[in-house]
């Protein structure tokens, strides 16, 4: 069971890993994702399946290698096994015919965002991709980004491919010149925020696929808790993908900030590491409990 079949470097720290998960590939949607539990003692990680092959059995799933536990699971051989995967889990994003759909991602989102692509091309839309990232070497998935979408632009920050600038200098000219019935983004909470600035001001529906630290992943333990208009929905039952109009993204930066000394404490390398048995889960819980 959840036999690595297949490990790509794409870039840098950013791994393909393709898993054998028959009962996840047969039923996974866009937008869901798994939970993925490298080896015994080990957090949960929260991935999108980027693809599923329902005759292999396999999914694929993108990551970066940023922590202890993704650099657990990057480090599992070919023909080895993940302790456990869980899933599908989260809300498939809702996929209908819209018209022009501008499906806008920056780093890792870019492999989040292709099933998304390829679902609102299949229903009839014109699916234009905005791809940003920092460089030509970090840029992810660029050729099944071009296939999975009718076009597709990309910005660099340092201007080594294509447009100099970001994601959001790209959309900002496209909807001065054409009609955008939906903008769908993943990222960064300051490019999906300002995505939502700019979309706002023409009223173009928006949504976006918000990434809070999740916990147990089964709404249960309320880390994922963003603000939505006056509500608060839990991310990986409610979501990912919520209205970005609606999203509360002063909430969710300080909910996104709530674990960063966690994560720094777990990824120090020149201190001794915790044992597998330490209960991380438990200190992620408690300061997402404490934290507003
Ligand atoms: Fe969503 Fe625990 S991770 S409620």
């Amino acid at each position: 069971m959840f036999v690595i079949k297949n490990k790509q470097i794409l870039a840098n720290d950013i791994k393909r890993i393709d898993v054998h998960a028959p009962h996840i590939a047969k039923k996974i949607q866009p937008g869901q994702f798994v939970s993925v539990c490298p080896q015994e003692g080990d957090e949960r990680i929260p991935l999108t399946v980027v693809e599923a092959d329902q005759i292999k059995g396999t999914i694929a799933l993108i990551f970066q290698e940023i922590g202890e536990t993704t650099k657990h699971f990057g480090a599992i051989p070919i023909n080895e096994s993940v302790f456990s995967i869980l899933g599908p889990l989260g809300t498939p994003a809702k996929i209908e015919k819209k018209g022009t759909v501008v499906c806008i991602a920056t780093g890792i989102g870019a492999a989040q965002i292709l099933p998304i692509c390829r679902a609102f091309r299949k229903a009839g839309n014109k699916v234009i991709g905005i791809v940003g990232a920092k460089t030509k070497r970090t840029l992810l998935l660029e050729a099944q980004m071009r296939l999975s979408c009718n076009k597709i632009f990309i910005t660099t920050n340092d201007g080594s491919w294509e447009r100099r600038g970001v994601v959001t200098d790209a959309l900002k000219d496209m909807i001065q010149k054409q009609e955008v019935d939906l903008v769908y983004a993943i990222g960064s909470a300051e490019m999906m925020q300002a995505v939502c600035l700019l979309t706002q001001t023409k009223n173009i529906p928006t949504r976006v696929a918000l990434n809070p630290m999740m916990v147990d992943c089964m709404g249960m333990c309320g880390s994922c808790r963003v603000k939505i208009g006056e509500e608060i929905l839990l991310a990986c039952v409610d979501g990912p993908e919520f209205d970005g109009h609606k999203v509360d993204f002063n909430h969710f930066n300080i909910r996104v900030n709530a674990f960063k000394g966690i994560e720094e404490w777990h990824n120090r390398s020149s201190q001794p590491n915790p044992k597998n048995d330490e209960p991380k889960t438990f200190r992620k819980f408690l300061s997402g409990i404490l934290r507003e």
